[in-house]
């Protein structure tokens, strides 16, 4: 089952380019005419006129699964014009927020069994919102409580670590925003873009992850003995940094903390010395200027330690940082909104390997279970 890896994780790390291929298969197709590609989600065309004149979309999720909703969130609310908020499951069920039939409650899940986002359910349930679950697992409790919905079709994750399903879960609701918007003409070049970006990214996975496998393993060596990491990324990228925070922590036990680039200098800048790993996430979109702004005030206030970068590919603003302190980590460049599914991929594999340099069970990280059921 594992073939030749080590461990499942890292197999289902490498899975991405087929498991992502699966979760757009049949749903994105290209007309070879006119070059334009068109989207079909079958599990949602039912509710889309309900979705559409919903006052707000809700996502309700736990864990990685609530942070691939953040990492959508932006490009939800660009291309429907409908207000979009983003829900811890265990905290959505404390407050009982107020909810109406007017909303869409979204349930993100890969096991589609967690008993918090399960109990979410059911409150919207009760208010009679419409509600959707994008799982991985058919046939769960969250499939087939909700009222229509979208299949990951990322495969079993076997890994108590979320990686495969996380990408799969932000290609599903990006996918979700395409086919709310597939009759808004003024959205038409924005949606082809992003279409044609998700037709190619299977394919910048596969032929770039060999190469971020080996810039991540002789990173993790540098980072093993530290005792805490700082991630910081803002816009798009603030999924990724909270994710990879996440995946560090969860799997190699060390304490890692994912902070809004523009949180910084409200308190966290107080943390950086010499000994404090910072890695940085910046991609080439809107958010680029703050970043190095936020980047050079981190620098600043250090003369060594571990400096990293995660950028686009020869990205010249962030080429000049090379060397200088720093270690730049470059991945392909997709859509603005789709760059947190790669930028995701380094973290994911440094996680790994710091984790086995430490002598972890990978697979079963101690105190966690895969499917969060009590
Ligand atoms: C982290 C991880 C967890 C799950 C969370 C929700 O790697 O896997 O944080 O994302 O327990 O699980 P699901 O998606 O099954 O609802």
């Amino acid at each position: 089952m594992r073939g030749s890896f080590d461990h499942y994780m890292l197999k289902e790390i490498y899975e991405q380019p087929e498991s992502l291929t699966s979760t757009m298969r049949g749903r994105i197709k290209k007309d070879e005419g006119t070059g334009r590609y068109e989207i079909h989600l079958g599990g949602v065309k039912s509710r889309l006129r309900d979705i559409l004149s919903s006052s707000r979309i809700i996502f309700v999720a736990c864990g990685s699964s609530y942070h691939a909703c953040l990492a959508a969130r932006q490009v939800v609310e660009e291309l429907t014009d409908v207000p979009v908020s983003v829900e811890l499951a265990s905290d959505f069920n404390d407050r009982k927020c107020p909810l109406f039939r007017s909303d869409t409650c979204v349930f993100v899940s890969q096991s589609g069994e967690t008993k918090d986002t399960l109990e979410s359910l059911s409150y919207a349930k009760g208010a009679d919102a419409v509600t959707v679950g994008v799982v991985n697992v058919v046939g769960s409790e969250i499939s087939r409580q909700t009222s229509c919905g979208i299949h990951l079709n990322a495969g079993s994750e076997i890994g108590v670590a979320s990686t495969k399903a996380y990408t799969s879960q932000i290609v599903a609701l990006v996918m979700f925003a395409l086919q709310l918007s597939h009759d808004r003409h003024s959205k038409d070049a924005r949606r082809q873009e992003i279409l044609a970006a998700l037709h190619e990214m299977p394919y910048q996975i596969e032929s770039s992850i060999k190469r971020i496998d080996e810039v991540t393993l002789r990173l993790a060596k540098s980072l093993e003995q530290s005792a805490s990491i700082l991630l910081s990324g803002r816009g798009f990228q603030f999924a990724t940094c909270l994710e990879g925070a996440l995946k560090i922590k969860e799997v190699s036990y060390t304490h890692t903390e994912g902070i809004h680039s523009g949180e910084l200098k409200h308190g966290p800048l107080a943390l950086i010395d010499d000994h404090m790993p910072v890695i940085f996430f910046a991609a080439s979109d809107n958010t680029k200027g703050h970043i190095q702004s936020a980047l050079q005030q981190v620098l600043a206030r250090r003369s060594s330690g571990v400096f990293v970068i995660v950028c686009t590919e020869d990205d010249p603003d962030m080429l000049k940082y090379r060397g200088n302190m720093c270690e730049l980590v470059e991945v392909p460049k997709t859509a603005d909104c789709l760059q947190s599914i790669i930028s995701i991929l380094p973290m994911q594999l440094l996680s790994y390997h710091l984790a086995v340099y430490r002598g972890h069970n990978v697979d079963q990280p101690r105190h966690l279970a895969k499917s969060v059921t009590v």
